[in-house]
C-alpha cells in the first residue's frame, strides 16, 4: 500500500560542519538556514494507470529542477505545512500534533485540487528527515526545527486544469523568535483596502497565493511601523478574521476567551485550537464567534477587553500591544505582555519542550 513506501537515501556529500551549524544554531532567526537534508515523495501516474505517490526519498538540500511550464510556476497549484519540532531534556526528539498539519494538509489539497498524501507518508518523510538532521534542532527558550512541509504541481502543460505530476517535499529551518530579539507586545496594522479571502475563496486553505495576497497589506503595515497585518471578514461589516499568519485572540476582563469561529474564510490554526483547548481546561469562558472591530475598539475603551493576543506555530503566541489604521489606534505601543496571554504562552511551551505534562497527547515521538 502507499503508506508503506520505502524511501531511499542519498546523503549530502557537503553537510555543513558542526562549528557551521553551532554558529548558525545560536541564533537561528526565523526561516533563514536550512538543514542538509530534503524529503520528496513524487505523485505521478504509472503506466497506463492512475496517478500515485512514488519514488520516496531523502535528497541532499539544494536547488531543484522544474520545468518552466510546470503548473505551480503559472497558476499557483502549491499548499503547505509549519510545523515544529523539539528535543526534550531525555534526548527525545518530538513534534507538535503532527497529524494534525497531516489531516490539514488534505484539506489544501482537496481545495486546490491536488491529491491527498495519505498521513502515515506525511509522518514518515517528517520522520526521515528529522531522524537524519535532528542534530539541526537548537535549544534554547521557544526555539526549535521549523518544518515546511509542501506541494507543488510540477507537470509542465499550460491547459488551465489540475496537473497530473505532482511533488511533495519536506525541508527543514531551525527556528528562534518569529519577530527577532525578545518577545514584546507588537504592533498590526488593519488592512482596509486589501482582503486576502473571499467568500468561497482559498482563505481556509494554506496555499501559496493566500500569502502573495497579503503581501502589499503587510508592506504597507511595516510601513506604518507595525509587525503584522490584521485581515477583516468580506461581508464589510468589520468582523476580525486573522492575521497575514497568525490566528487572534481576546481576553476579556471576566474571563471569556474570544477568537473568530471558523468562517470558511480564516485558517484553521492549530495554535489557535490547542489554545482553545488550554482555555477550557482552565474554566474559562471560552467563544468562537464573530467579533468586530467596535467591539474591539470599545471593548479596550471600557476596560473589558484585557489582553489580545496572536498565535501560530512560527508566532506561538505573541501579546499584541495595538492595532492601529489610517484613523486609529486601538491600545497601546507600550502596553505590558498580558498575564493570561503570557500564562497560556507559557502553557503551551512548556508541553511543546517537554517541562510541562501534554495531558492532550499532542506530542508525537519522532
Ligand atoms: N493563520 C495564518 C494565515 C497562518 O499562516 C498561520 C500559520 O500557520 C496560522 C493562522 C496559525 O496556524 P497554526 O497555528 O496551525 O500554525
Ligand atoms: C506558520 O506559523 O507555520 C506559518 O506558516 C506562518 C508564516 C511563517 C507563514
Amino acid at each position: 500500500t502507499v503508506s508503506a513506501l520505502e524511501f531511499t537515501q542519498e546523503l549530502s556529500t557537503n553537510p555543513k560542519s558542526a562549528s557551521e551549524r553551532a554558529t548558525i544554531l545560536a541564533n537561528p532567526g526565523f526561516g533563514d538556514y536550512f538543514t542538509d537534508h530534503t524529503a520528496v515523495i513524487d505523485w505521478k501516474a504509472a503506466e497506463g494507470g492512475d496517478a500515485q505517490w512514488q519514488n520516496a526519498r531523502i535528497e541532499p538540500y539544494g536547488p531543484i529542477s522544474i520545468d518552466p511550464a510546470a503548473g505551480v510556476l503559472h497558476y499557483g497549484q502549491e499548499i503547505f505545512e509549519g510545523l515544529k519540532v523539539y528535543r526534550h531534556a531525555d534526548g527525545s526528539v518530538v513534534s507538535f500534533r503532527p497529524e494534525a498539519n497531516a489531516a490539514r494538509l488534505n484539506l489544501s489539497a482537496r481545495r486546490l485540487a491536488l491529491p491527498e498524501l495519505p498521513e502515515e507518508l506525511f509522518l514518515e518523510s517528517i520522520r526521515r528527515l528529522v531522524a537524519l538532521d535532528q542534530d539541526w534542532i537548537p535549544d534554547g527558550d521557544g526555539a526549535a526545527l521549523y518544518l515546511r512541509p509542501f506541494m507543488i504541481a510540477t507537470e509542465a502543460f499550460l491547459g488551465v486544469r489540475p496537473a497530473r505530476e505532482v511533488s511533495y517535499r519536506v525541508i527543514a529551518s531551525p527556528a528562534g523568535n518569529y519577530f527577532g530579539g525578545e518577545l514584546k507586545p507588537v504592533s498590526i496594522w488593519l488592512s482596509s483596502k486589501y482582503a486576502r479571502a473571499g467568500r468561497g475563496g482559498t482563505g481556509e486553505a494554506k496555499c501559496g497565493g493566500n500569502y502573495a495576497a497579503s503581501l502589499i497589506a503587510q508592506m504597507e503595515g511595516e510601513a506604518n511601523g507595525c509587525k503584522q497585518v490584521l485581515f477583516l471578514d468580506e461581508f464589510n461589516d468589520n468582523a476580525v478574521e486573522e492575521l497575514g499568519g497568525m490566528n487572534v485572540f481576546f481576553v476579556f476582563a471576566d474571563g471569556r476567551l474570544v477568537t473568530p469561529a471558523l468562517s470558511g474564510t480564516i485558517l484553521h490554526g492549530i495554535t489557535r485550537s490547542s489554545v482553545l483547548q488550554l482555555g477550557r481546561d482552565r474554566g474559562m469562558d471560552v467563544q468562537e464567534r464573530k467579533i468586530t472591530l467596535d467591539e474591539w475598539r470599545d471593548g479596550v475603551a471600557s476596560g473589558e477587553i484585557t489582553e489580545v493576543f496572536a498565535c501560530g506555530t512560527a508566532a506561538v503566541i505573541t501579546p499584541v500591544g495595538q492595532l492601529k489604521s489610517e484613523t486609529e489606534v486601538i491600545g497601546s505601543e507600550d502596553a505590558k505582555p498580558g498575564e493570561v496571554t503570557m500564562s497560556i504562552r507559557e502553557q503551551l511551551l512548556g508541553i511543546q519542550t517537554g517541562t510541562v505534562e501534554d495531558t492532550h497527547g499532542w506530542l508525537t515521538r519522532l
